[in-house]
């Protein structure tokens, strides 16, 4: 139930274009890739991921071997990241990263208020200052969380 609710947030998104020329780092995709596998290894957040790269569709499944992707641009490249774990919450992260709640709010603007959409897996950033690139202009982009996504925290309904 949340998580179709998210999806469908997520899905209602526009397509920005970013100009691969303004990439300063970018990753080749190999097969068996999947989005967050990529951003753990990369050190890149599933937020700058989606975000840089509009055609990854919401739930990752269309990437393709050879596929150039674009992991940071200059000025917005958040390369300090941290892989959610079982039983995580924001505060949680943003205290053992010694930053306020609000910056990882800042730099991860998936995150919902009550950070009740968190998952397993999700790269999150942990930067001590705003790096993230901007939010597209009225939404959210097209995210990836994984269609076996599960929450981090374990009290809230799920699926049910
Ligand atoms: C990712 O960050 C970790 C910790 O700072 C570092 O050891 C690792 O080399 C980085 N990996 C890449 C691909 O930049
Ligand atoms: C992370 O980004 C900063 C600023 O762009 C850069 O100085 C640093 O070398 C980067 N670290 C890694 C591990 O890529
Ligand atoms: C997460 O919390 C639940 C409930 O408190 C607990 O049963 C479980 O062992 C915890 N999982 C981990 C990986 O810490």
């Amino acid at each position: 139930m949340l998580l179709s609710s998210i999806v469908a947030l997520i899905f209602s998104s526009a397509v920005v274009s970013v100009s691969a020329q303004s990439c300063m780092r970018t990753y080749t995709v190999e097969s068996g890739d999947v989005c967050d596998g990529i951003s753990a290894a990369q050190n890149v957040s599933t937020y700058q991921l989606a975000v840089l790269n509009p055609s990854i569709n919401a739930g990752c499944t269309n990437l393709m071997p050879g596929q150039v992707l674009c992991l940071g641009t200059p000025g917005d490249d958040c390369n300090t990241t941290y892989v959610v774990e079982p039983n995580d919450t924001c505060d949680e992260v943003a205290a053992a990263h010694k930053i306020d709640p609000s910056l990882l709010y800042h730099n991860n603007p998936q995150l919902d208020a009550k950070c009740d959409n968190m998952y397993i897996g999700e790269v999150l950033c942990v930067a001590p200052t705003g790096v993230a690139p901007p939010l597209p202009t009225g939404s959210l982009p097209a995210t990836t969380i994984p269609t076996t996504a599960l929450p981090a925290k374990t009290d809230i309904p799920w699926c049910n």
